[in-house]
């Protein structure tokens, strides 16, 4: 981690410079960093919740562990989640069973199911101070929907199994787009980064070792290197949202988009604890139709926060629907009053990145190849549940313990049919390269406001500078190091991202987000602005 890292944000606490609510209502999660070579069972990299989750089940079943994190725990997407722990799947169950048949979504619905309950009994066995509660969710028509999706949607779950009801009426919410919901009862929220603090100390309860400011720079079948030492174990898992030990396969199985939160007090029993979620945004140009969710977090004997997030488009392509990232805010803030008037004043906001895989299901099990190294990635916006699952699946898999569901979830797993059009998502990705021979957003760094940044053109190079609030200029190469994408600015949470596979940089050039593995290239800059 290189200490001299430039402001505006510490990446070692979040993924971002807007601050989630629950990082900022919590201490940050740190350990010591690795400072000796050791050797272990399992090392796993990644402190979010795929990472802690799969340490504490491994460790459960006997296996001696090493997590290393690169920032503190909870720094990646999970301190950034909206964490409704539910089972009601974002893709929609009909369109599951058209994917996988009857029997399979079913096995899918079991498996988020049991994902809640063992989050659940977890909680109490560790007795885990999380604000954890069983709720309700309701999902309901978005504008832009049929009144026929939410009763295809309601038949589907009834195929599979789950308790549901259809609703002539939406709870606690003014619905203007529609009266119907489906309930689903027995769904889940918490606190995210007090669970990840309660799965920290229960993995060194027993016996664990947890390294925090320790990136995993090389990653092998015999164990990884980092912070120039080396941890030598049998299995390696890869637990870090997108995976960094993999250069192509699976990054064109999945898509990286960026996702909007705001957050505003409500007096205290004023909305009941639930979860809300419309059915999508029918008319948008992303294959993965962006849909609201909102949810209610105790804040204090007066207050209750209201947490609603929306408006997703795919990671550095904001400018491709004309929305820049701060008007999205005002977009949700604005669907939010109207639907809950009784919310105050925003006063907390963030985005964060999910990734959406091909046919909507997480990627968890051995790495496309390889014997001893396992991933956990592609949980779209049902993170909680699948990352979950991920740590339930892959001890099985670890330990040689049969698990109904492994098969469902392998990485190495042929659909023949999507949810989205392929083509059209690859197609995307493939434009985004364009940009290397055409024209940048802006032609000189001077013409920058402090704290802003752009990816400029110098003769045939792409050179992403930013001005800091002293006015002076920092410049990196503009060129992602995982393959060659053109990086854009992100304003609203100052970094460059990669529109290709969604890698994520700070303003210093640190990378953030993977699958990039290495840092941008610093470059000098003179006054004038030429690069040497
Ligand atoms: C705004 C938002 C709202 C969401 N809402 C929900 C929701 O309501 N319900 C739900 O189920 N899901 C939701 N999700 C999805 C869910 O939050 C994520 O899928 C989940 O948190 C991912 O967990 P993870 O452990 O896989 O990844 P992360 O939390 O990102 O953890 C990966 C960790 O790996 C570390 N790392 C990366 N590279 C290295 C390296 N080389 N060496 C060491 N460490 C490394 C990172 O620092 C990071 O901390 C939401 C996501 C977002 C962004
Ligand atoms: S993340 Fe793949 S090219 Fe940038």
């Amino acid at each position: 981690m290189d200490n001299k890292e430039i402001k505006p944000f510490d990446s070692r606490v979040t993924s971002g410079n807007n601050n989630s609510f629950w990082i900022k209502t919590s201490p940050s999660l740190k350990y010591d960093k690795l400072t000796e070579n050791c050797i272990t069972e399992v090392v796993v990299v990644g402190g979010g919740i795929a990472g802690l989750t799969t340490a504490y089940c491994l460790l459960k079943a006997g296996k001696k562990v090493v997590l290393v994190e690169d920032g503190f725990l909870g720094s990646g997407e999970s301190g950034r989640t909206t964490a409704h722990i539910t089972c009601a799947l974002d893709d929609r169950y009909y369109n599951l069973e058209k994917l996988f048949g009857r029997k399979k979504t079913t096995l899918i619905a079991n498996s988020h199911m049991a994902a809640i309950q063992w989050v659940e009994n977890t909680i109490l066995r560790e007795s885990i101070d999380c604000n954890y509660k069983r709720v309700n969710g309701y999902l309901f028509l978005s504008a832009t929907d049929k009144r026929g999706s939410l009763e295809k949607e309601y038949e589907s779950t009834k195929n599979v199994g789950l308790i549901t009801k259809m609703l002539k009426y939406v709870p606690d919410m003014n619905a203007e787009d529609g009266e119907w919901s489906i309930e689903f009862p027995d769904q889940g929220q918490f606190h995210i980064m007090k669970y990840l603090k309660g799965l920290s100390e229960a993995i060194i309860k027993m016996g664990g070792k947890i390294y925090t400011e320790t990136r995993a720079e090389e990653i092998s079948s015999t164990g990884i290197k980092a912070n120039g030492f080396s941890v030598h174990a049998k299995e390696i898992v890869v637990a870090t949202n997108t995976p960094v030990n993999d250069w192509v396969t699976m990054h064109t199985k999945q898509w990286p988009y960026r996702t909007y939160v705001i957050g505003a007090k409500i007096p205290k029993g004023k909305l009941s604890y639930s979860l809300w979620w419309d059915t999508g945004d029918m008319d948008s140009k992303w294959i993965s139709e962006p849909y609201h969710y909102v949810r209610v977090e105790p804040f204090d004997d007066s207050y209750d926060v209201l947490i609603a997030g929306g408006e997703d488009h795919k990671v550095g392509q904001a400018d491709a629907e004309d929305i820049p990232e701060e008007e999205r805010y005002l977009r949700l803030a604005k669907w939010t009053k109207k639907r809950f008037p009784e919310m105050s004043e925003i006063e907390y906001k963030w985005s964060g990145q999910v990734l959406e895989p091909i046919d909507s299901l997480a990627f968890i099990g051995k790495n496309p190849g390889s014997d001893n190294i396992y991933i956990i990635t592609g949980d779209s916006g049902n993170g909680m549940t699948h990352a979950t699952l991920g740590g339930m699946i892959i001890t099985d898999l670890i330990i040689g313990r049969d698990n109904p569901w492994s098969e469902l979830y392998d990485p190495s797993r042929i659909t023949l049919k999507t949810t989205g059009d392929y083509l059209h998502e690859a197609g995307n990705m493939t434009a985004q390269y364009v940009d290397w021979i055409t024209g940048s957003e802006i032609k000189e760094a001077e013409n920058l406001k402090p704290c802003q940044g752009a990816v400029i053109n110098s003769g045939m190079k792409k050179i992403a500078v930013y001005k800091d609030e002293n006015n002076e200029i920092h410049a990196c190469s503009g060129v992602c190091p995982h393959l060659g994408g053109v990086l854009k600015w992100n304003d609203d949470e100052k970094t460059f991202d990669c529109p290709v596979h969604g890698s994520r940089f700070t303003v210093g050039g640190t990378v953030i987000n993977g699958p990039a593995v290495s840092d941008l290239k610093k470059i000098d800059i003179h006054h004038d602005s030429s690069v040497k």
